[in-house]
């Protein structure tokens, strides 16, 4: 593997992850929902306002809940960008739903709310919006289609924790939404994630599937005197030694968004009149949307030149990496009919963006050593 100066990620410590992992393992209770399970879960419904968030082992995970949850039954079509992370659309297609591929927004990334309607079907259970980069999509219009639809929003929103819509904070928008805990992430624990429940009816079924399918939680609670098997479901909780970590993470909250906050200001500020001069895309912001700061991506004009300036930085220790391909270009994709050009701007955009370094711990003159790299490439293609 090759060791880069300025990795692509460095997951970085807020300095009590140690600390309350060993009070987990003192405490003797390590597997799932103890105390800061407790203490994490409580953080998110506090700020958000969520009536139950639950932690789970993944946002994948989430995802899954959030798929039986709404009841996805084979043949029930869900909505989802083409452009994401295959756990969007894989979630509900592992109990039988059909990914129906929406193309995304040539601004913000995001699934485009003016093309949504037309993939509405009967068939439609469910639009999964996923807030790319942690800015929001566009809820307004998204809520008002589901709404007349009847159609359950499970918003994706692995990238935006704490993000705002309109001041609203992301996640709080479906019935349902989804958190990654993922080492990538903001706020992570190894590998992790939630599902905020928004709407309370789902929260007693919900405690039960990610229970093994037991109302466990309910006997731990002192509400029934012994817990047996009351659903399906499966094991969807972390360990708390992994909530300990987070919850380390999580208290912080306010600083290490403040510390990304800088971050993404400082690339923005020295790479703005750079990326203008050679007609290469950074991230739009719409005004009513407060950004969670996840990513700092540039698009460049090609695949080749994107291609040209990874090499570039990497032999200057530098890593800089491309994000998802379209979805439904895949194998599973194609499998559910999807075809090139069915969604032109996925198409387009996801083989000439680019991410930089980002992540909580880099310094300014990291940073600046990045800008520099970028600033010292001239592989431009020169048919522009
Ligand atoms: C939009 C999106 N959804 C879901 C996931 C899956 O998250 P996890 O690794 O926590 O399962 C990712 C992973 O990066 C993602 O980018």
């Amino acid at each position: 593997m090759t060791a880069f100066t300025i990795p692509f990620n460095k997951p970085g410590l807020t300095g009590k992850e140690l600390d309350y992992i060993a009070q987990a393992i003192s405490c003797g209770h390590i597997s799932g929902d103890g105390i800061f399970t407790e203490k994490s879960r409580t953080i998110i419904e506090q700020v958000l306002k969520v009536p139950r968030v639950l932690l789970t082992t993944s946002c994948t995970h989430a995802l899954e809940l959030a798929a039986l949850l709404i009841n996805i039954q084979p043949g029930d079509e869900v909505i989802v960008p083409s452009f994401t992370f295959v756990s969007t659309a894989n979630a509900f297609v592992l109990i039988g739903a059909r990914p129906v591929f929406a193309d995304i927004r040539p601004d913000t990334l995001n699934l485009d709310e003016a093309r949504l309607e037309e993939l509405v079907t009967p068939r439609t259970k469910a639009i999964v919006p996923v807030h790319y980069a942690g800015v929001g999509c566009e809820m307004d219009s998204i809520c008002d289609i589901a709404n007349r639809n009847g159609i359950h929003i499970v918003e994706d929103n692995a990238h935006g924790l704490f993000g705002k819509y309109k001041g609203r904070y992301l996640g709080t928008f479906g019935c349902l939404a989804t958190q990654s805990f993922h080492e990538t992430k903001n706020f992570y624990c190894g590998e992790g994630g939630a599902l905020l429940l928004n709407d309370p009816q789902y929260i007693d079924r919900a405690e039960i599937l990610r229970e093994k399918g037991t109302n466990r939680s309910r006997f731990f609670r002192g509400q029934v005197d012994k817990y047996s098997w009351v659903d399906k479901g499966s094991s969807y909780l972390p360990s708390d030694m992994l909530a300990a970590f987070l919850f380390a993470q999580l208290e912080c909250w306010e600083s290490i968004q403040t510390k990304r906050k800088h971050i993404w200001d400082y690339y923005s500020e020295h790479l703005q009149d750079w990326a203008k001069e050679h007609n290469i895309g950074i991230p739009t912001i719409p005004p009513h949307c407060d950004q969670s700061y996840h990513m700092f991506y540039l698009i460049l004009n090609s695949l080749e030149e994107r291609q040209a300036l990874i090499e570039h930085l990497k032999a200057r220790g530098i890593l800089s990496v491309f994000h998802y391909q379209p979805l439904h270009l895949s194998e599973m994709g194609r499998h559910f009919g999807g075809e090139n050009y069915h969604c032109p701007v996925t198409e387009n955009v996801s083989d000439r963006l680019l991410r930089l370094p980002f992540y909580n711990d880099i310094t300014e003159s990291e940073q600046a050593q990045v800008i520099s790299g970028l600033k010292e490439f001239d592989g431009w293609n020169t048919e522009r």
